[in-house]
């Protein structure tokens, strides 16, 4: 099938079906695109997420109304044809014969003069059509209503630049494995090999390549001299601060970005890595191999204690939480369009569970790290207000540090500040004495 066709049918599973775009793009489908369009398919697969709010308003000025929902391929491959025209160096011309030509490989032949048509008319009527659409905020920043009504609420300052921020391309950030070799000596290993890219302030282990490559192109990559992980995500394993023989818990692990980071930076630690995810857990073992480190790893849900605690008790615990992931945005751009308003309240019930939950399992002076890449409040600064609410051997634990805004409880770094995802760190230790 051709490129654009393919990147029809993904789009629709991911609008329509609801799957996630890192899921589609895996499938035998994607592979049915050659080599050299991969890159193209992708682009067009993140721009068209990227920009749906916005290519939706347009388009619902063009047809009228929505196509019926067999045909939901063919409107898929509407908003590919405008987000190159829009947002493509396609020259116009080859932007709609392409599209035009993508009809009949999806076996649609009788649309072909509709999108031919369309095509054509947001060309002649662009400017008018866009003034229209960008009326609405939603269109204008290409983000859900509900979610630009949260992010304004939450943070009436900033609330323009994250969305920009947002639909922002995100730089490939790598963290260097500090076991092996130092981030200046990998930064002139990746110059030598012909890839630059920039320390990052305030984050020793972190590096931004300036254009993205495939990881097997990376030096030493395939002997653990680096990874790929955003730079905000870089900051856990400091905040976790563990010594040699600790017994740490990292509470939902995969795909072992933090667990692999938490055993590169101290050696000698007993660490047990959990996640619900069986599917998932499969890449935490890959990169352990890869990076030579040794974790035990178990499939359960962290909050059912009694499926997987021994009893004894952690001196550290990485709560990654599973979240909202609005501070991620701009690396995964189908959050916008799989995301629902209702989804937050359920997310924020489950941190709760899981914060409860694993609170037991903390020694008294240990330390509990929560994590989400979340910029919303509820998630966030009212989970951990409310936490410390219920539970009276609970203290926050103020993160002093260059990055990020403090609140008054935790820490956030918004999408895009000093180039990073958004994320948010609250560290909580247990009062009481420690168990011999
Ligand atoms: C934000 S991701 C973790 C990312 C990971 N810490 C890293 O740095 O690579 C959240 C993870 O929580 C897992 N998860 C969700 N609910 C869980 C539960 N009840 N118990 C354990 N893991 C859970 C998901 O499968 C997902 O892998």
């Amino acid at each position: 099938m051709s490129t654009r066709a393919t990147a029809a049918r993904l789009l629709q599973q991911v609008i329509y079906a609801g799957d996630s775009l890192t899921e589609v793009l895996q499938q035998p489908l994607a592979q049915t695109v050659v080599a050299t369009e991969q890159a193209l398919l992708r682009d067009i697969c993140f721009g068209t997420l990227r920009w749906h709010e916005r290519l939706s308003a347009i388009l619902k000025q063009l047809l009228g109304k929505p196509l019926k929902a067999a045909d939901k391929d063919v409107e898929c491959l509407l908003r590919v044809g405008l987000y190159q025209l829009l947002y493509q160096r396609t020259p116009d011309h080859a932007a709609v014969n392409e599209t035009v030509k993508a009809v009949k490989k999806l076996r649609k032949a009788w649309a072909d003069k509709l999108v031919n048509g369309v095509l054509r008319r947001f060309l002649r009527e662009r400017d008018a059509l866009l003034a229209l659409a960008d009326q609405q905020a939603s269109a204008r920043y290409a983000c859900p209503d509900w979610l630009l009504q949260r992010i304004r609420h939450a943070w009436p300052d900033d609330w323009e630049n994250i969305l920009q921020a947002s639909n922002t391309q995100a730089a490939m950030t790598l963290r260097v494995n500090r076991q092996q070799l130092d981030t200046e000596a990998y930064r002139q290993r990746l110059e030598q090999a012909g890839f630059p890219a920039n320390r990052v302030p305030a984050v020793d282990s972190a590096l931004n390549l300036h254009h993205a490559v495939g990881v097997e192109q990376l030096p030493g990559f395939a002997e653990g001299e680096a990874s790929v992980q955003d730079a905000a995500a870089q900051l856990a394993a400091g905040l976790l601060d563990c010594q040699p023989e600790m017994r740490v818990l990292d509470a939902c692990a995969a795909p072992g970005g933090k667990t692999c980071h938490v055993l590169e930076q101290t050696s000698g630690l007993q660490l047990l890595a959990i996640d619900s995810s069986e599917a998932r857990l499969q890449r935490v073992h890959e990169n352990l191999v890869r990076l030579r480190l040794h974790a035990s790893v178990k499939a359960a849900d962290a909050g059912e204690l009694a499926d997987w605690w021994d009893g004894k008790p952690f001196d550290r615990i990485l709560l990654d939480a599973p979240c909202s992931a609005t501070g991620v945005i701009r690396r995964h751009p189908d959050i916008k369009v799989l995301r629902r308003d209702a989804d937050i309240a359920v997310l924020q019930q489950e941190q709760a569970r899981l914060l409860r939950a694993l609170w037991k399992t903390l020694q008294p002076g240990g330390k509990l790290l929560y994590v989400t890449c979340s910029i919303l409040p509820d998630e966030n600064i009212r989970q951990i207000e409310q936490f410390l609410h219920e539970q009276a051997d609970a203290q926050h634990h103020p993160i002093s540090a260059t990055w990020g805004r403090e609140l008054a409880y935790g820490r956030q770094i918004l999408p895009g500040d000093a180039g990073m995802d958004g994320f948010y760190y609250a560290l909580l230790t247990k009062q009481g004495e420690p168990q011999p």
